[in-house]
């Protein structure tokens, strides 16, 4: 039997991609992981007032929600998780950007969730990876962010809500869902979002919620790193489907 939504352990949400949606702005696009949608839009290169002389460029990004995304309504505007994930997807985009060669200028990025099911930081990186490549940021590669973990005893990849908010003694009441625990098995679930630069198979954030033995850790991340490149080819496709002439390095 697989997981609540039918998927098996190693596979992800469909993923949905659709580019330049955003007349005005440099770049934009929209990440679908199934029910969870980001949407990232770039402003810039753009002369940067305070930055100017300055050999690196800055890069900002903006994380929200909106208030209709989620099942219980979120209160409009920013709040400390979302100004925390905003510098979570901001450290998992630089290390991608050739900062260097952009003396002084500012990239701004704006992540709205636009439908939220868990992954909401993932789904926000890839969007904004998409977007920053549609406006001609010069990056050593996509940054690929996908979460891999552990929901009671089983190792998965890209957790939906109710796999992170999983709890076996709490399903053992529930007549419709206690068939579950047969799958996931005991326990609660450890989240770990990661983003990856594949073409150098290097981590440029992981996170961890919860706890996992050092065996299964390794075997989650190998997952997200495998998986990384397979997300990296749709991504990849569905620029090029828009610019022939694109080239991203090998791997
Ligand atoms: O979204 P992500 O997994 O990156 O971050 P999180 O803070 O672990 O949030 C997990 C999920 O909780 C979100 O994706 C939403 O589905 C949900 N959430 C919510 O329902 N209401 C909020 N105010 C914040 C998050």
């Amino acid at each position: 039997m697989p997981r609540f939504d039918g998927r098996e352990w190693n596979e992800i949400r469909k993923i949905s991609i659709e580019l330049d949606i955003v007349p005005n702005a440099a770049g934009s696009a929209i990440f679908k992981f199934g029910e969870t949608w980001a949407l990232a839009i770039v402003d810039g290169p753009k002369p940067g007032k305070m930055s100017a002389g300055f050999e690196e460029g800055l890069l900002r990004v903006r994380y929200d929600m909106l208030p209709f995304s989620v099942p219980e309504r979120k209160k409009p505007g920013q709040g400390r998780r979302e100004i925390e994930l905003s510098e979570i997807i901001q450290r998992a985009l630089k290390p991608a950007i050739f900062l260097d060669e952009l003396h002084g200028s500012i990239i701004d990025v704006y992540v709205q969730i636009l439908n939220a099911d868990a992954g909401t930081r993932t789904a926000g990186i890839n969007a904004a990876s998409l977007a920053l490549a549609l406006a001609g940021i010069p990056m050593k590669d996509l940054v690929i962010a996908v979460a891999v973990g552990k929901v009671g005893e089983r190792i998965v990849i890209d957790l939906n809500k109710e796999e992170e908010d999983y709890d076996s003694e709490k399903l053992k009441n529930d007549p419709e869902k206690s068939k579950f625990i047969e799958y996931y098995g005991e326990g609660k679930a450890t989240d770990i979002p990661v983003a990856i630069l594949p073409s150098e198979r290097k981590f440029t954030i992981i996170q961890l919620d919860g706890e996992i033995e050092r065996e299964n850790l390794k075997k989650a991340l190998n997952l997200a790193l495998e998986k990384s490149i397979e997300i990296r080819e749709i991504m990849k496709k569905a620029i090029l489907n828009k610019y022939e002439s694109l080239k991203l390095p090998r791997i």
